[in-house]
């Protein structure tokens, strides 16, 4: 399905900020958008300009969301009963960021089909994911799985506020990754404090809190990039492009020049170590969530 690129990345109602008014109210709740994406396996292999590998970056964390949004909300629905009935804000939104993760594993579901199509490899790498997160949500303790949650959730919060902030990640990218990969990052923006205030309502804010969410995340941050990495090599070799030694400079200029998303991020993980009373709206990119309403209307022009 043809979307128009300039309605995407220049029509002023991108930067239309009228509903931005009511997403600044503390009491936001994440709404749920049941959008379909059209994704032609035959962009897969360039869809980002930023060449081959960078487009194949970005499959190779799409084969996570499926089952690792799966768990997420496994986790928090775990603790959903401890929330107390007084705070009707925050059940609500739980229900809420399960409602969108739903959505997110679907339709990251119907991308990795899509690329399937192109690389054999995809499901077998989809399966160790399954495994993993199968295994974490039937053995570690609950305490952990929220943990492992939140830091997650802090993950994909720092790279979708690098994504919609800085308009050269997905400049001229072809409009229907585009449009996927957007969406998602602006409602995991909407709902990047729910599984945290899960986190610090059921078991607080204290010191044994603060070391449990600082050592989740370094285990995290260890082995859900040490297996993108292990998946984008696997896509590669499959692909042929390992041999392209070019395609790699494209790829580390734009995770650490420019772009340089990798180089952007680093400032705002690391807050979650040195602010002892970190909250991830401390990072407040609430303004951009205005944008959703523009990007729902050209979604749903495409539907
Ligand atoms: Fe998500
Ligand atoms: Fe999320």
């Amino acid at each position: 399905m043809e979307v128009s690129r300039d309605a995407l990345l220049t029509d002023s109602a991108v930067n239309d900020r009228n509903s931005t008014k009511d997403i600044m109210a503390d009491e936001h709740v994440p709404k749920p958008r049941d959008y379909h994406f059209h994704l032609d396996p035959k962009n897969a292999r360039n869809w980002h300009t930023a060449g081959i590998h960078v487009s194949i970056f970005f499959h190779a964390m799409s084969l996570f969301f499926p089952e690792g949004e799966k768990m997420f909300m496994h986790a928090v629905r775990l603790h959903k009963k401890q929330i107390p009935d007084s705070n009707v804000l925050l059940k609500n939104q739980v229900t809420g960021f399960i409602c969108q993760e739903m959505y997110h594993s679907r339709e990251h579901r119907v991308y990795n089909e899509s690329i399937t199509k192109i690389w054999k490899i995809i499901p077998k790498l989809e399966a160790i994911v399954a495994w993993i997160c199968t295994n974490i949500s039937k053995y570690v303790p609950r305490r952990t799985q929220l943990a492992i949650t939140v830091a997650l959730e802090h993950w994909t919060a720092i790279l979708a506020q690098i994504i919609i902030g800085d308009q050269r990640v997905f400049a001229n990218t072809e409009p229907n990754f585009h449009l996927l990969w957007k969406w998602h990052a602006l409602e995991e923006t909407e709902h990047k404090a729910v599984a945290f205030d899960v986190w610090t309502t059921v078991y607080g804010t204290g010191f044994l809190a603060y070391v449990h969410r600082c050592l989740i995340l370094i285990l995290a941050t260890t082995v859900f990039w040490t297996l993108v990495w292990g998946f984008f090599i696997a896509i590669i070799i499959e692909d042929g492009s390992w041999k392209n030694l070019v395609e790699y400079g494209k790829l580390l200029s734009f995770q650490w020049i420019s772009p340089g998303v990798f180089r952007q991020v680093t400032p705002i993980y690391l807050d979650w170590f040195i602010k002892y009373h970190f909250h991830p709206w401390d990072h407040n990119n609430r303004d951009k969530l205005g944008e959703m309403a523009a990007l729902s209307k050209i979604i749903n022009q495409i539907s």
